[in-house]
């Protein structure tokens, strides 16, 4: 681009005439014309290129779970965070931690995003703790655990978002329905409140375990946590309540603990960002580009 959008470079001493330097003159107007007009496309197009890169669906794309660079991101982190307890080949270390395989993205991302992992030290019991790592890094060792033997995935939405309040209820539609928390109610009363007490605030188990508040967990956390029962608490596969029944049920845990939750960082919440800088790298694109153009002209 630059090549090309420099101006003819001057003969000094050639064809010295009138009506020979008149024709130059109108020549490299033309050249510079059309080296205006090279800046301009090449510019426009250069915008074009970086706006669908940083539009939300190349995200979604980064975000897709058979990403081989994602798998690699998640493959780093692992060897450096995780495999002392889970084994270089996430088979476990004895004494230390489980075998990943097949545990799934659904576990890693419960585990991870909810700060349990990684483990400090040998606790009875994995704390929710605020997360070491970014959506992304959750995201790609969620990749690479899955990549190596597959199990229960995140529930993503048709756009390939992370599903978040779409979650809420059977018949969510921007908003909780009443119906939804009621038989939610019912289904949380006969399959969690045993340890999690009827309000959700949580209770103690036996040998200093206990099952959590839960307040502080997303939707996509309730909804992993049932599907991949974490330590002391059983998995509720879909056979035992189907995708509609732990809607509900998130439906009413959200309805009966709705505060402002600390702990949640809003998630594709870089959408936003994204357009803004994109539309911003469109704007002066093409202010420089009218700029070289009336340069070109002048
Ligand atoms: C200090 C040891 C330790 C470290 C480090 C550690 N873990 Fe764990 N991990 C454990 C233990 C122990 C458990 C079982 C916890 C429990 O049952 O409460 C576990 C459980 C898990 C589970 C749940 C498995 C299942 O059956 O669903 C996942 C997923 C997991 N770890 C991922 C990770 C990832 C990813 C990292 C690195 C970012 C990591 N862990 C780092 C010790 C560790
Ligand atoms: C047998 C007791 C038991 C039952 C029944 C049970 N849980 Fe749990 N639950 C636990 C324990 C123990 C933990 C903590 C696991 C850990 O920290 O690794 C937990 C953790 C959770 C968490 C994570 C909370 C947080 O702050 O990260 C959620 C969400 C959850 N349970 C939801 C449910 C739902 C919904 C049901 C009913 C469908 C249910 N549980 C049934 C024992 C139970």
């Amino acid at each position: 681009m630059d090549t090309n959008s420099t101006p003819v470079p001057e003969q000094p001493g050639v064809q010295p005439e009138a009506v020979g330097a008149k024709k130059k003159r109108r020549n490299r107007k033309v050249k510079r014309t059309l080296a205006g007009a090279f800046a301009l496309t090449v510019g426009l197009t250069g915008a074009g290129v970086l706006a669908t890169a940083l539009t939300p669906d190349a995200q979604v794309a980064t975000a897709q779970r058979d990403d081989q660079a994602l798998i690699q991101e998640g493959n780093d982190i692992y060897d450096v965070a995780c495999i002392t307890c889970h084994g270089a080949n996430l088979q476990g270390v004895e004494d230390r931690g489980p075998s990943l395989i097949g545990v799934g993205a659904g576990s890693v991302y419960f585990q991870v995003h909810s700060g349990r992992m990684p483990m400090m030290s040998n606790d009875a019991q994995a704390e929710r703790k605020t997360p070491r790592y970014t959506e992304q890094q959750t995201l790609a060792l969620a990749a690479y655990v899955a990549a190596n033997g597959g199990g229960p995935d995140i529930v993503y939405n048709e756009d390939g978002s992370i599903a978040m309040e779409e979650l809420r209820g059977s018949n969510y539609n921007g908003q909780i329905q009443s119906e939804d928390v009621a038989r939610g109610g019912e289904l949380f009363r006969m399959n969690c409140a045993s340890c999690h007490n009827f309000t959700g605030k949580g209770g103690s188990l036996s040998s200093g375990k206990y099952a959590p508040p839960l307040g502080p967990a997303n939707e996509q956390e309730i909804y992993q946590a049932m599907l991949t029962g974490p330590q002391n608490m059983p998995k509720f596969s879909d056979r035992q309540l189907s995708a509609d029944e732990k809607k509900d049920l998130i439906a009413y845990i959200k309805s009966a603990s709705e505060t402002p939750s600390p702990a949640g960082w809003g998630l594709g919440g870089l959408g936003p960002v994204a357009e803004g800088l994109a539309m911003w790298i469109i704007g002066i694109t093409a202010l420089c580009a009218a700029a070289m153009w009336m340069g070109s002209r002048s």
